[in-house]
């Protein structure tokens, strides 16, 4: 099968693409977040299809995509108090909402559990999409399991080529990284994810959030509890590039610090542009104060650490605050253990 790139300026595309998933076939689309491979969630062969392509676990459940909050009824069987204030506030928008599922959405799209994981996506294309073919889409992030999420339609096509047949192009990804996932079944609002929406925003908006407990205590500043993950996805390695990455925390200064002393023909550093050094392997990202370019470019400047050839990567990783949180778990989850700590 050829992979054919559609541009989704032209709704005559977006059709093309809306027909496929109509008719039970795959198509990656474009999102605010990350490029998602996009199947009727409805349909049980399609949503398999998704696991086989992106050779997923199939106990890692699947993101619902719908076109509007009135949507959304038919998926749950409970709507929960705040759910209407934080879809009013966050959608279309980079925030997903863990509910009771109903008896309409299949199992295998919520990988057995009682819950399904639902979002509005806010880019113009996927919402034509969405509208166009009439049913909810379930779409993981468009990239082999365990590697760097697409942010192109080019990362698609070098990660899925000849196993789809269409990607609707919709240009850069706005905000580069996940969705957070927030489950909203409990008297509290939890953070199983950090993602596009910041933990501030939503305590604006509800009276108190958890973070579920991820890998370490590290990996979470605001976190307050101490349960296991929740998020099934959030127990792999993953966003990995090929050559082991570890993870540099600390002030930028001091990561930097330690990074140069380390720098060598096949040793690779992403770097702050503000502390990045003059070496052929270093890679940059965005400014260290800048946690909305850095989450727009770590992806890309992952991949790009593929192709170069380097055995190592050395990563220097953003403070907590704002989307820095999102920025730091995707960093430090494609590190898994290689993680050094300067600050003590
Ligand atoms: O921004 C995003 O969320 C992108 C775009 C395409 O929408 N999608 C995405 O999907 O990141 P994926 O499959 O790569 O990540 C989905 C995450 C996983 O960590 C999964 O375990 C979690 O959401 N998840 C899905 N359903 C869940 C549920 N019912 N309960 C808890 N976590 C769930
Ligand atoms: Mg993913």
């Amino acid at each position: 099968m050829e992979t054919i790139i559609l541009d989704a300026n032209s709704p005559e595309n977006v059709k093309r693409c809306a027909e496929e998933i109509r008719r039970g076939g795959l198509v990656a689309l474009p999102t605010e977040t990350v490029y998602g491979l996009g199947a009727n969630a409805l349909n049980e062969k399609a949503v398999l299809d998704i696991f086989s392509v992106k050779g997923r676990p199939g106990d890692n459940p699947l993101i619902v995509h719908v076109a509007s909050r009135d949507e959304v009824l038919p998926l749950v069987s409970v709507i929960p108090d705040v759910f209407e204030i934080l879809a009013e506030t966050f959608w279309p928008g980079p925030l997903t909402l863990v509910m009771q599922k109903s008896p309409e959405v299949p199992a295998i799209v919520t990988a057995g559990l009682d819950t399904v994981a639902i979002r509005v996506p806010g880019h113009p294309a996927a919402l034509a999409l969405l509208e166009t073919c009439g049913c909810p889409i379930a779409a993981p992030s468009a990239n082999p399991s365990g590697r760097p999420s697409p942010t192109t339609a080019l990362h698609v096509k070098n990660d899925l080529d000849g196993r789809i047949p269409f990607i609707l192009d919709g240009g850069d990804c706005r905000v580069g990284l996940e969705s957070t996932v927030l489950d909203i079944t409990g008297e509290v609002p939890r953070i199983l994810r950090p993602g596009g929406v910041t933990y501030d925003e939503l305590a604006a908006i509800v009276k108190e959030v958890d973070i579920a407990g991820v890998t370490d205590a590290s990996d979470c500043p605001h976190r307050a509890s101490d349960d296991p993950p929740r998020s099934p996805g959030m127990k792999y390695r993953h966003y990995a590039p090929k050559a082991p990455l570890t993870a540099v925390l600390g002030t930028p200064d001091e990561s930097a610090e330690y990074i140069k002393l380390r720098m060598g023909d096949k040793v690779a550093a992403l770097m702050f542009d503000d502390h990045a050094f003059d070496h052929p392997n270093v890679v940059t990202y965005g400014r260290s104060v800048d946690h909305e370019a850095q989450a727009a470019r770590l992806f890309g400047a992952l991949r790009m650490l593929d192709g170069m050839d380097i055995s190592e990567i050395y990563a220097q990783t953003p403070d907590e605050s704002g989307l820095g949180h999102a920025v730091a778990n995707r960093i430090k989850k494609a590190a898994g253990k290689n993680i050094v700590d300067l600050s003590g």
